[in-house]
């Protein structure tokens, strides 16, 4: 059995050895299988013990069912155990909880399996979801607030109110789409006039409460749930000027040795092994983003920076041991800090070269 096995894998790291055009469907899905060993080992209905990062982790993994058929009903079951458990199992009722952002990645993620499967069980989830972010409504600053505690202000779940209500308009019935597409422009207008997009087009943590001035750090997460958002916004509305502003923002993002991509164009998050489980994640939503922009109104610079993502990620990045792909948590490498958020975040940047591409 030994030496079969080793056989094996050594062709299996035979043919996963590149990464090009004809290979990014192959490594996405070596990529996914090693993420779904992290799945529902307590019986949770989680990749792990993450919470919000199994959101974008089950919307990657129904990406890929997405793009390649022989997949679409591979993960059915995963879906709908993560329907029923996984709140029960952290003492939640319907993926709703003290935080707003993280409701709105589960509010996302469950729009992009009721994409792959029509089940109206998840979109009408999606909707009870949208419902109750939209209770964070009310902040002196506009907005919504970043959680029940009524204090802070952040983009990211903002971002996310904003994807959601956009993408609920593009889906529920015609008599349904007015509400959602108001909040979905409201929330983008305000977020375009707080202050947060900078005239550098990079977008900064929040907003403080007291002086409804824009704060904090940036990261890449910001850069790109907002590109979602247009991209559904766009097709909602008819009106391109939703991709010309996130084309700004892409455009910020990408640059070779600017704030996130190095002189090779490769993100910098997470270089040096500076990310805990949170930060790992980051770059997921932004490659999901780009993705999405790039399907929209393509432009050469950001596949350029997709596929060179990808390529680094998979030659710098990766650790192919017994056939399992396990990757990292820097896309320049080296592999470092393995766990089931990285395998998500790559797998998202696999995904979205192979969808580029094809
Ligand atoms: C996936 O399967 C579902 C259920 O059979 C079907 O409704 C859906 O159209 C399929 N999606 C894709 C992208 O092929
Ligand atoms: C602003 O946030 C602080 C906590 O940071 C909180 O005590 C205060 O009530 C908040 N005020 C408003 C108007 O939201
Ligand atoms: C398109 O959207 C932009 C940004 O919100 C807005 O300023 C503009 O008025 C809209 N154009 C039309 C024709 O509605
Ligand atoms: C983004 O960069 C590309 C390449 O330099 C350029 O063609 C485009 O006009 C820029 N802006 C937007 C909004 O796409
Ligand atoms: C990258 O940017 C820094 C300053 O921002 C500059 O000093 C350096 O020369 C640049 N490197 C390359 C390769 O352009
Ligand atoms: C990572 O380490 C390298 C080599 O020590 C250094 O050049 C680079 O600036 C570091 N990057 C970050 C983001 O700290
Ligand atoms: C690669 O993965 C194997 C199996 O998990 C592990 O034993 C090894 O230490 C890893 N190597 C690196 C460089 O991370």
């Amino acid at each position: 059995m030994r030496s079969i096995l080793s056989v094996s894998s050594l062709l299996l790291a035979t043919t996963l050895v590149s990464a090009d055009d004809s290979t990014y469907n192959v490594n996405a899905i070596c990529t996914s299988d090693q993420m779904m060993r992290y799945y529902g080992t307590s019986n949770n209905g989680l990749w792990g013990g993450s919470w919000w990062q199994s959101a974008i982790l089950m919307a990657s993994l129904a990406d890929v069912g997405s793009l390649d058929s022989s997949y679409n009903g591979t993960y059915f079951d995963a879906y709908a155990n993560t329907y029923s458990n996984a709140p029960s199992f952290n003492g939640y009722t319907g993926f709703i909880d003290q935080f707003y952002d993280d409701e709105g990645w589960w509010g996302n993620a469950w729009l992009t399996v009721y994409d792959l499967t029509q089940n109206p069980d998840y979109l009408n989830l999606a909707i009870s979801i949208y419902d109750d972010m939209a209770g964070g409504l009310g902040s002196p600053c506009g907005g919504i607030y970043w959680q029940k505690d009524a204090d802070y202000i952040a983009s990211i779940a903002n971002e996310l109110y904003i994807a959601l209500a956009a993408g609920l308009a593009n889906r529920v019935s015609d008599d349904q789409k007015q509400g959602y597409l108001d909040a979905a422009t409201t929330g983008w207008d305000w977020f375009f006039n707080i202050g947060v997009v900078g005239d550098d087009w990079l977008v900064v943590d929040g907003v403080d409460n007291s002086t409804c001035e824009p704060t904090g750090n940036k990261y890449s997460y910001n850069q790109g749930v907002i590109l979602s958002a247009a991209v559904d916004l766009a097709k909602a509305t008819g009106n391109s000027t939703y991709l010309d502003l996130a084309g700004n923002i892409a455009n910020a993002t990408t640059t070779t040795n600017g704030t996130f991509a190095d002189e090779n164009g490769i993100l910098k998050d997470c270089d040096n092994d500076s990310c805990d489980i949170q930060g790992a994640m980051f770059k997921g939503p932004l490659f999901r983003g780009l993705r999405q922009l790039q399907l929209a109104s393509p432009h050469d610079n950001w596949k350029d920076f997709i596929t060179t993502n990808a390529k680094s990620l998979w030659n710098n990045d990766l650790n192919v041991t017994d056939g399992d792909c396990n990757t990292g948590s820097s896309f320049a490498g080296p592999v470092t800090g393995v766990n089931e958020v990285t395998q998500g975040a790559a797998l998202d940047c696999l995904v979205a070269a192979w969808a580029v591409t094809s």
